[in-house]
């Protein structure tokens, strides 16, 4: 798979700003999946999760929409100093905020975009009921990309996981088979699609080329072959 629009970015750019596999490339896969909403720039899009903006970044310039960029770790005044030289600040609203209290209104966003976070939070029966749906138009979507696994091995976890990643990390990597139980028991939401993504590989690549402390932490497991078990899972869902 190529990635025309990724790659117009400056790469010491992306390497000094990712917090895990390439979020932009991951995203420029996901906004081409057939169920995904066809993003326009009068739409509100959440980013959930935004971590450094990239993805931010991304649906700003790409699609013109208007960005609001949350974030629990990264603070909202870092993330607006980055859309401020990107020339994004008109666009894209930094906000720092828990997924468990976030400020927004019921029925306000066109899209919630969430790459590399939801596994964090996410993980619980009746959450997306509870925090995501009412945030949605009607027919509004959630998009989330999550690191997984091809299949869930958490009661024989292979060694080579280890070498990165403790068992409570591991707790949050799951298969496209148990998000899909998950989601499809979901009251709000309808279910569209689960399954895997091409860019799984070179977004890791990317990742384990950072010069970043955790990206660092994670080449042992996957130096060692742990990414033979790895995946990188997408999930769409539309509100009722
Ligand atoms: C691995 S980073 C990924 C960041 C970014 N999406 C990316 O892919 O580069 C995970 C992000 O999830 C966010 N996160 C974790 N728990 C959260 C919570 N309870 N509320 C909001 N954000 C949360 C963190 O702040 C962090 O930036």
């Amino acid at each position: 798979m190529k990635y025309p629009k990724s790659q117009t970015y400056d790469r010491q750019f992306l390497l000094d700003n990712m917090m895990g596999p390439n979020a932009m490339k991951i995203l420029e896969e996901m906004t081409q999946l057939p169920e995904m909403l066809e993003l326009k720039p009068q739409m509100r899009v959440l980013d959930l999760g935004c971590g450094r903006g990239l993805t931010s970044i991304f649906l700003a310039r790409e699609f013109g929409v208007q960005v609001f960029a949350t974030d629990l770790w990264i603070t909202a005044s870092e993330n607006f100093a980055r859309f401020k030289e990107a020339g994004l600040d008109n666009k894209i609203i930094p906000i720092h905020a828990d997924v468990a209290d976030l400020p927004y209104a019921d029925e306000y966003f066109d899209a919630i975009i969430s790459i590399d976070s939801y596994q964090y939070f996410g993980r619980e029966e009746g959450f997306v009921d509870e925090k995501m749906a009412p945030l949605l138009k009607k027919g509004g979507k959630l998009a989330i990309v999550v690191p997984g696994l091809v299949k869930d091995i958490h009661d024989n976890i292979p060694p080579e996981m280890l070498l990165s990643w403790n068992a409570e990390a591991i707790e949050t990597l799951r298969s496209p088979g148990w998000w899909r139980d998950l989601m499809s028991k979901s009251l709000r939401m309808e279910l569209q699609a689960v399954g895997e993504l091409e860019c799984y590989s070179e977004c890791w690549n990317d990742w384990l080329a950072c010069d970043n402390e955790y990206a660092i932490g994670d080449r042992k497991a996957m130096e060692g072959g742990a990414g033979k078990y790895m995946d990188l899972v997408y999930i769409i869902a539309a509100k009722k």
